[in-house]
């Protein structure tokens, strides 16, 4: 139908035009749509959002009970944040026995102190496990890079919203100093240099310091699955609507220190449903919750994985699926070369965000 009509619609432009006019317009388009792509793509999704936002904003209470230093069995020193001062403060979190995954992000992304001008900060937040071996590498690994936090949990896939629940009650009492709670996945190649560079584009003025922030590749329209027999199982009286609202990618988000508040208290404003939902889709229930939007950003990755190329990376926030030997190369690559020009870095992320679009297309499941 579509393509019909897209002939008859060219033909009629060749007989009225020429073919040569045609063939450029053509050409300009597939121009426009390769460098502007995130603009594209930000328009789109922005059509698209349910707004649900606030719509159903519950009453929240004024405060949450203080966070108690013993619900961590391992943290840095309390006075970390105060010392470093932070603008933004990276928390990865991160499966217990997933040690390469944490050394290749100290080895790149993660053992920066300092971008663009700007203080941050990186931590790895993990949960509790059985096996005494892993517990006393744990012990060491907090000891010698001191950058661990353990929260009282036990450490399970399942349990991901528990991390997060800790996550964010440890940043409200030990790091109240960062403007920007970044939450990213063990497997993701973050960028805090292009984030704080969005950032400073589109939230950093100090007037901006109250408003909630929550940033990320939103994802829109998903329906909950009632199924009790399916690993994604969400009870209905949980959560009744047809779909969630519209929530960030749990890849990689961000979160300002205004949202860390809101979403606390919304969190303790209802109890965990059970089982516990998937971490992203809670903090999402937890956003709505308190009246917060969230604001998609198309440098996130969140969907199809994004393939690898130098100038494209150099633009991304975020790329998940990265493997740790991925992550050492990628970085290595991107700091090998003087950085890429305007026009390198908007044509390389159009094709970059087209293959991945492609990839998707081709095979939905992966
Ligand atoms: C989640 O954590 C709680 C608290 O530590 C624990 O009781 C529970 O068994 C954990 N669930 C899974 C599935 O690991």
């Amino acid at each position: 139908m579509v393509i019909r009509g897209l002939w008859v619609c060219k033909i009629r432009l060749v007989k009225h035009f020429g073919l040569a006019q045609v063939l450029c317009l053509l050409v300009f388009t597939c121009l426009f749509v390769t460098l502007f792509i995130d603009y594209i793509e930000s328009w789109v999704t922005s059509l698209r959002m349910n707004g649900v936002g606030g719509a159903q904003g519950g009453i929240l209470p004024q405060s949450v009970p203080p966070t108690r230093p013993e619900e961590y069995l391992l943290m840095p020193s309390p006075l970390v944040c105060q010392r470093a001062k932070p603008y933004l403060i990276t928390m990865v979190t991160s499966a217990p026995a997933n040690q390469k995954a944490r050394q290749a992000i100290r080895d790149t992304w993660g053992g920066e102190v300092q971008v663009r001008g700007y203080r941050v900060m990186t931590l790895f937040m993990v949960g509790q496990v059985s096996d005494t071996v892993l517990t006393k590498q744990l012990t060491d690994e907090a000891r010698e890079h001191g950058d661990l936090v353990q929260g009282r949990f036990v450490d399970s896939y399942t349990n991901l919203t528990l991390k997060t629940l800790s996550m964010l009650a440890w940043a409200r009492r030990f790091c109240p100093e960062a403007r920007f709670l970044a939450k990213v996945d063990d497997d993701v190649m973050f960028n805090p240099s292009a984030l704080l560079q969005y950032i400073s584009l589109n939230w950093g003025a100090q007037e901006r310091e109250l408003e909630e922030l929550y940033l990320g590749r939103v994802h829109l329209n998903v329906a909950p699955d009632h199924d009790p027999g399916s690993k994604h199982f969400f009870p209905k009286d949980a959560f009744s609507g047809a779909v969630f609202p519209d929530y960030c990618s749990g890849t990689a988000y961000v979160l300002s220190r205004p949202a860390v508040l809101k979403l606390s208290l919304a969190a303790a404003a209802s109890p965990l449903p059970k089982p516990l939902p998937p971490e992203d889709v809670f903090v999402g229930l937890c956003a709505n919750t308190a009246g917060i939007a969230p604001t998609h950003c198309p440098l996130f990755s969140g969907g199809p994985p994004v393939p690898y190329a130098r100038c494209c990376y150099q633009a991304m926030v975020s790329a998940h699926h990265t493997k740790p030997e991925e992550m050492l190369n990628y970085w290595e690559d991107m700091h090998s070369k003087a950085p890429c020009s305007w026009v390198g870095v908007r044509s390389s992320l159009g094709i970059c965000k087209l293959r991945a679009l492609l990839g998707y297309l081709l095979w939905p499941t992966l």
